[in-house]
């Protein structure tokens, strides 16, 4: 490939690239469990209509675009609202999940370091937690301490407090998990970092859209926000729940005197002062304003639906799994994700299926879903899209574990992320 000698028309590049995406996951028709959240045909609309209006614009200086500070003040209000985190919550908007774990990695070696001298700081933070952390720390020098997680998956705050040193900066909680989708114990691991008065962040880049209006519909949600004491910072992925295109997520923290860690400052150069809030220079408006433009077209009404549908979706999926033999639902859903393995013991005494085989054959029929471990299982991030589709799936899960079963094929994991 190289460039073409002469520009082509806006009608071919455009078909070249309608073409290139031929074989990607058909995420519309609700075939992916995970990667892409639809929020419908109209909110991808308004998504679409919106990045477009500020693609161009750069976030680097919003003072040079009032119209960026002022759409990323607004998505903060809201966020500080659905995390409890009144008036005194100060954040920043990021890329993505990845780039609001980093910060709350940077945020906390930072107050380390200048409140207390540390000079080899450590985090530490269950075996759940995603590896953004541990990427975080690996980027900034901090040595992670992952801790075994209890038998039902959530983080064990005594193992965490007995991991924790002088030189420990951070504790992370998760709420939910990624891989078995359940809530941490985030009163208690808040405790032990308020005794220290260290740092504790809650990753609700899951769940922190659908907690608080999982709890308006009625479901009982553990405490997992600002208002547990001794949570310092939260973050919140809009691209995943908040059904905006992706680019979008928010680091926000109990203050801005916590906040102030996570900027970075210098005058080193000959380019003058340079102020960044976190790993990005340059970054266009266009998530940003997809972002404030879906949640003020959806609403509160809108996000209650949307969350209403992706539960019914995800509990009727969970509750599917109990009845094909041969799997093991790994936890009951606390929010909406559903991870399953092959049952070891085999109600019907046969061999386990291997999990990343059936995810192949599930491929052939069509869907997408994510592959892990240990133990090999498959995971289900089930939004509004898959609330009517279970059946469908369900039934193909059926055919996929027979397959397996009858050809005893294998599968392999398959990264999650791209090698
Ligand atoms: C709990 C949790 N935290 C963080 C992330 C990272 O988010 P992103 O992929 O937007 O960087 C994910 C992604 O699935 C996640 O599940």
């Amino acid at each position: 490939m190289s460039i073409p000698p002469h520009g082509l028309t806006q009608d071919e590049v455009l078909s070249r690239l309608a073409a290139y995406r031929t074989d990607d996951v058909r995420w519309r028709e609700g075939r992916v469990f995970s990667l892409v959240y639809h929020g419908g045909d109209d909110v991808l609309a308004v998504a679409e209509q919106a990045h477009r209006l500020l693609a161009c614009e750069n976030g680097l200086n919003t003072g040079a675009f009032p119209s960026l500070r002022r759409i990323q003040q607004e998505i903060l209000a809201v966020v500080a609202d659905w995390t409890e985190g009144g008036d005194d919550a100060a954040g920043f908007l990021t890329s993505g999940g990845t780039e609001s774990l980093l910060m709350a990695v940077k945020a906390a070696r930072e107050r380390g370091r200048t409140e207390r001298g540390i000079t080899t700081p450590n985090i530490v933070l269950p075996t759940s937690a995603h590896a953004a952390f541990e990427k975080g720390c690996h980027y900034f020098g901090v040595e992670d301490r992952r801790v075994p997680v209890g038998d039902d998956w959530r983080a064990d705050p005594a193992a965490m407090a007995a991991a924790v040193d002088d030189n420990t900066v951070l504790l992370v909680a998760s709420a939910p998990q990624y891989p078995q989708g359940v809530v941490d114990p985030v009163e208690q691991i808040a405790a032990i970092a308020a005794a220290r008065d260290i740092n504790c962040h809650v990753d609700a880049c899951m769940g922190g859209v659908t907690l608080p209006y999982l709890q308006r519909l009625g479901v009982s949600v553990p405490r997992w926000n600002f208002a547990v004491p001794g949570v310092t910072s939260i973050s919140v992925d809009l691209h995943k729940y908040g059904y905006t295109g992706k680019g979008a997520s928010v680091i926000i923290h109990r203050d801005s005197r916590l906040r102030a860690h996570q900027v970075f400052i210098t005058d080193n150069w000959l380019g003058g002062l340079y102020g960044s809030p976190a790993v990005l220079g340059s970054k266009g408006g266009g998530p940003w304003a997809a972002a404030w433009a879906v949640m003020h077209f959806l609403g509160d009404d809108g996000y209650l639906r949307l969350t209403a549908a992706a539960r019914r979706a995800a509990v009727e999926l969970a509750d599917a799994i109990a009845d094909v033999p041969g799997l093991r639902l790994l936890a009951a859903p606390d929010t909406t994700l559903v991870a399953f393995a092959a049952d070891e013991s085999g109600p019907t005494g046969a061999e386990p299926v291997d999990m990343f085989a059936v995810g192949d054959a599930l491929a052939r029929r069509g869907w997408y879903v994510d592959r892990q471990g240990p133990p090999p299982s498959l995971h289900c991030t089930v939004s509004a899209i898959h609330d009517g589709l279970i059946p469908a799936f369900v039934g193909d899960l059926h055919a996929a574990v027979d397959e397996v079963r009858a050809t005893g094929a294998t599968g392999s994991a398959l990264p999650y992320g791209t090698l």
